[in-house]
């Protein structure tokens, strides 16, 4: 291999760009050249790409975002997108591609494998952790103090008006999110995909614990974490219905984006540099149409056809435990 490929693709994930530094250093000192691609996919349709060269690299450990810019690429799925993908990488006498991304990215790196002689890998980079074959994914660590920092501070108003507040956080279709730091801020209820689509006029499952809080602790807050996609017309819906069902007042937060953002936590550059570096000696290994993921501790390859098979199961353990005491 002397020339390797390397993009950040969908959802942004604070430690993408520990990850872009892993690779360059990685594949530097095995004398390999990185062309770093810009806007996720759009930079190999587009021939968008620059020479990754030590000083790029520096300083950006710290960084949210991704030096080399994301996006989502529509044009990938064209009939004609994968193949012009890899007709790029061809004509750059590119020899493999990392595509740091999510289980969606993983797909289109698929589609291009269809058609491109080199090999391709992946490494897990989206706040969602969902993706299967790795414990933890880049950003997830950090997404959860962000949403957490902010839940804390929701307590604080909530409180002081004896308010009900429902904090969305993201997750796209997972509870991960929700669950660690619905767990991690004391959330009275946390509200997730896993545990059933709650049904518009059906809030009974929502209104007993809060009836039951308000009885027997004479609570004076109550936070309930709902994860994005939970309920039909949404957290903002949600929240008015239930002002309406049980007469206290209910606001809803909708974090957002601000989720995506901020300086990686320890843990996501950690984890970004080791399965950066992970994924280039891999590589060299001739490992292919893999995904550079870690499991208990340690990294691992996991086939990249297999990361969006089945919905990752949140930990059933705190799920017992939320449900059963921690809602109480
Ligand atoms: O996959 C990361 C994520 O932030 C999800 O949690 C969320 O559903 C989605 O991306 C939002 O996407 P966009 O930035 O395109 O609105």
């Amino acid at each position: 291999i002397r020339r390797i490929g390397v993009l950040t693709s969908g959802g942004d994930a604070p430690g993408m760009n520990a990850t872009i530094r892993a690779v360059q250093l990685t594949a530097a000192a095995c004398n390999i050249e990185v062309i770093g691609f810009k806007h996720g996919y759009n930079g190999l349709l587009e021939s968008e790409y620059k020479t990754l060269l030590g000083h790029h690299v520096q300083n950006i450990i710290q960084r949210g975002g991704t030096i080399l810019k994301s996006a989502r690429c529509p044009a990938l799925q064209t009939p004609d997108g994968p193949a012009q993908a890899a007709a790029t990488l061809h004509q750059l006498d590119i020899d493999a591609l990392i595509v740091i991304g999510g289980d969606g990215s993983f797909r289109g790196a698929l589609e291009i494998a269809k058609h491109y002689n080199g090999q391709i890998i992946g490494v897990p980079g989206t706040i969602d952790n969902d993706v299967d074959g790795t414990d933890n994914t880049i950003g997830y660590a950090t997404a959860i103090d962000t949403a957490l920092d902010a839940i804390d501070k929701i307590r604080d108003t909530a409180d002081a008006f004896e308010r009900i507040f429902l904090v969305e956080l993201m997750g796209r279709h997972s509870g991960y999110i929700a669950l660690s730091a619905g767990i991690a801020a004391g959330a009275e209820q946390i509200i997730c995909p896993e545990f059933g689509r709650l049904q518009p006029g059906d809030l009974r499952s929502v209104i007993t614990p809060i009836q039951h809080a308000q009885l027997l602790m004479g609570k004076s807050s109550y936070i309930i974490v709902v994860a994005e996609n939970s309920y039909p017309g949404g957290t903002t819906a949600l929240a008015d219905e239930l002002s309406k069902a049980i007469g206290i007042e209910c606001r809803a937060c909708i974090l957002g984006h601000i989720q995506r953002g901020g300086s990686p936590v320890g843990a996501d550059r950690i984890l970004g540099t080791k399965l950066g570096a992970f994924a280039v000696e891999q590589l060299l290994q001739g490992a292919h149409l893999q995904m550079a993921g870690e499991v208990n501790g340690e990294a691992v390859l996991y086939p990249l056809s297999k990361t969006g098979d089945r919905r990752k199961a949140i930990d059933p353990f705190l799920v017992r435990w939320q449900q059963q005491v921690g809602s109480s």
